[in-house]
């Protein structure tokens, strides 16, 4: 089942909607048409208990002016592109620098910030389209975005990815939900598990310096499942330029979970599948408690962690990275699933 209601109106008077998907366990999943947010995730615990999964706000005004992406839909270029700056067949192109003036950050205010048109596919299932004109941030091609919200009867949300440019052009999307599995206080104790032998570590401004590092021995090792916050503040490098996790993990290949989160007291599991090379693990380390989330309860450092599929960081200047680069006429399509169980 497919419900719309009003979610109220921008500063500038757009007004946004909000539609909820609702499975037989009850199971719910709000989404705006600001940004193609995923804004709810209401879910049962081991004991039938729901609560809302997701870090964030409810209200527009939060999303718009206290945004962390929470939730959101995040493009063209999800992550960082590096001096908002790289080329294509020699033609060199400027991108928004909306992060310190110097970086590219999740493709600028566009995606994230405008009114998707929704569509009800059928009873679990809600569709998001937007166009972006050609040169949108800076970036070639008119894209036509296209982005399938699947609720299914085993609690899982399948997000599906459809893009094609007019031109050829680099494509990056994720969604940016901040998950909270006990939906309250931080996420150090959530236990998790990555399927990563490798990740990419980052310089001051947090671009990828090209090398492939093994986790074996570090505090990026999530292959065995760990509680977040046991090597979150290890005497690590990348841990302090990251102020704790927001690293990109190379995926290994295979057919099982890409991560796997489980919060011991609700017995919450959340797996996440993909079909894409990176993760980015961000623990929400830069909030601090002065913004107002949900609830009018602060969002607090590690209020909530990240599980970013996407390309690596900076693909774009990054020949030896798996590459994004998508034909005019070429159709790009991933797929990332959120599976919600207990335990
Ligand atoms: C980035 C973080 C950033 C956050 C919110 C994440 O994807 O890696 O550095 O603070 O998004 O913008």
């Amino acid at each position: 089942m497919i419900i719309k209601n009003a979610f109220g109106t921008t500063a500038d008077g757009r007004a946004v909607d909000c539609y909820t998907i609702k499975n037989s366990n009850e199971t719910e999943v709000d989404i705006l048409t600001y940004g193609a947010t995923v804004n709810r995730i209401y879910v049962a615990d081991k004991n039938g208990e729901f609560a809302d999964v997701l870090a964030g706000f409810d209200t527009i005004d939060g999303h718009e002016n206290h945004s962390d992406y929470e939730g959101m839909t995040v493009g063209r270029y999800a992550n960082r592109i590096a001096n908002g700056k790289f080329s294509i067949d020699g033609v060199e192109y400027n991108v928004e620098k909306n992060e310190k003036g110097i970086t590219c950050l999740h493709g600028g205010a566009e995606l994230s910030t405008t009114l998707w048109k929704a569509m009800i596919v059928d009873d679990n299932s809600l569709e998001m389209a937007y166009t972006s004109p050609d040169g949108a941030m800076g970036f070639p091609g008119k894209v036509e975005f296209k982005v399938l919200f699947t609720l299914h009867e085993d609690n899982a949300l399948k997000i599906e990815y459809f893009a094609v440019s007019d031109k050829k052009t680099v494509i990056n999307m994720t969604n940016h939900a901040y998950f909270n599995l006990a939906g309250k206080g931080d996420v150090l104790n959530h236990e998790l598990m990555i399927n990563a032998d490798a990740y990419t570590p980052i310089d001051e401004n947090s671009i990828p310096t090209g090398e492939i590092r093994k986790v074996e021995g570090t505090a990026f090792d999530f292959r065995q499942s760990k509680k977040i916050g046991r090597d979150i503040t290890a005497d690590d490098e990348q841990i302090r330029i990251g102020r704790g996790y927001d690293h990109n993990f190379c995926l290994n290949e295979g057919d099982g979970p890409a991560a796997v989160a489980y919060e011991p007291e609700s017995g919450r599991v959340l797996e996440v599948y993909t079909d894409l090379c990176g993760v980015q693990l961000y623990t929400g380390n830069f909030l601090d408690g002065t913004i107002i989330g949900k609830g009018g309860n602060p969002l607090i450092q590690h209020a909530g962690f990240c599980l970013e599929t996407q390309y690596y960081p900076n693909t774009p200047n990054m020949p030896e990275f798996p590459q994004c680069t998508v034909d005019a006429g070429e159709k790009f399509y991933t797929c990332t699933v959120f599976k919600f169980s207990v335990k």
